[in-house]
């Protein structure tokens, strides 16, 4: 990868060592949803494109579809006979056969099911976004008004970094984490509790059992929303809170300076159409709220924000946060995008990451006044449903 041309941002945090952790004993169940759709002629490329592309890796040709998917794989120092806690087996060993794909790591539980990476660099990104949710929030991991949680769970957790602090921010509760990676990190506080989980499926929980259900970036992971808050009213206390922290994958500016021609309309249409052909969209954000009351949700509130697309505004704390948006996106956009370019979409290698490449200069536009909306929404089931 070529050397960053974004720094990080000032308020340089230290992000918790991420080593493996054990979780419940699963069967397999491969589940590959992407299929090729289309693949476009190659596009001809400027010179600065074509370097980027090029430390990006597009000359990399794609892999041939292999028989034994595990065949690639690496291993990652987890020792699986690991345990966690009196309730949890083993973690499968199937569990931790990751696959890789054009130089990145992808999760093996429910293979395919997910768009991101789970390497380094992955988690990396995700624990960036973490750090600009605080700053988003002044520092709150919350914005519902919850009283001494005792059960709280947190939905498709990435590294565990939110459940960790949450167990630290309430030492009385118990804290649950669930993803299909075991990403978290070994060391975490007593409360603390990942588990290997495929949320889109029954969950197995105890009903009304959570005092507080969270979700944050569960956008392109999710193929019913419906069913999914279904389940989390289902398993959520009376009375109890459920909060989904979600912002947009479409810029957009409110002072015309993003023309209709603009490189980051194109971004965010085919952000949105790949998550569409891979069967989870990419719309939450705008949708919480209606979904939530749907599902038997009450007192839903819907807070909205703003992620400059880098630090273009003049606004102390935008302007901050733009900055750590502009470095996650220019390091993260090859894990956002290139499964669902490549998978779902048809795409070669090479022409995604040319695609990439056009975004990483748009990055670096100051003149565009562009950001991603936002949304937190939380709501509480009721005492009596
Ligand atoms: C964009 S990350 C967000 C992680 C975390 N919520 C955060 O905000 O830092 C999405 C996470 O959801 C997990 N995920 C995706 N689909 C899932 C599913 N069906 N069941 C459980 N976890 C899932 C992924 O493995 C990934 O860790």
């Amino acid at each position: 990868m070529a050397a960053p041309t974004t720094s990080k941002p000032d308020d340089a945090f230290s992000l918790h060592s991420i080593s493996q952790d054990s979780a419940i004993q699963l069967g397999e169940d491969p589940s590959l949803h992407a299929g090729a759709f289309f693949a476009p002629a190659e596009p001809h490329l400027p010179p600065d494109l074509a370097q980027d592309a090029h430390d990006h890796g597009a000359e990399q040709q794609e892999q041939p579809p292999q028989d034994d998917p595990f065949d690639d794989a690496e291993d990652s120092g987890f020792d699986s006979g690991s345990l966690l806690g009196d309730e949890t087996d083993t973690l499968a060993s199937s569990i931790m056969h990751y696959r890789m794909e054009n130089g990145r790591q992808y999760h093996a539980y429910r293979d395919g099911a997910y768009w991101g990476p789970n390497d380094e660099l992955a988690k990396e990104i995700l624990d960036f976004a973490h750090h600009m949710y605080l700053l988003t929030l002044d520092h709150k991991l919350h914005v519902a008004p919850i009283r001494s949680p005792q059960t709280i769970l947190d939905v498709g957790t990435g590294t565990g970094i939110w459940a960790i602090d949450m167990a630290d921010q309430y030492p009385s509760a118990t804290v649950i984490g669930t993803d299909l990676s075991p990403i978290q990190p070994e060391w975490v506080p007593p409360n603390c509790h990942f588990e290997i989980d495929d949320v889109s499926l029954d969950w197995t929980f105890p009903l009304d059992h959570f005092d507080f259900i969270h979700i944050r970036e569960l956008f392109g992971c999710i193929p019913d929303w419906d069913f999914f808050f279904e389940q989390a009213y289902a398993h959520c206390k009376p009375g109890g809170w459920i909060e989904i922290v979600e912002h947009s994958v479409e810029p957009i500016c409110d002072d015309g300076s993003m023309g209709p021609d603009h490189f980051f309309h194109l971004w965010g249409k085919t952000v949105v159409d790949m998550g569409n052909i891979f069967g989870k969209s990419f719309t939450i954000w705008a949708e919480s709220k209606a979904r939530m009351e749907k599902a038997g949700f009450v007192d839903v509130v819907e807070v909205t924000y703003k992620w400059p697309m880098n630090g273009w505004s003049e606004d102390r704390k935008l302007k901050n946060i733009g900055r750590w948006n502009q470095l996650r996106l220019h390091e993260g956009i090859e894990g956002f995008m290139l499964r669902l370019l490549t998978q779902a979409g048809g795409w070669s290698v090479p022409r995604a990451q040319v695609f990439l490449a056009e975004m990483r200069k748009a990055l670096r536009e100051y003149k565009t006044h562009a950001y991603l909306p936002g949304t937190v929404v939380y709501g509480r089931k009721p005492l009596r449903s």
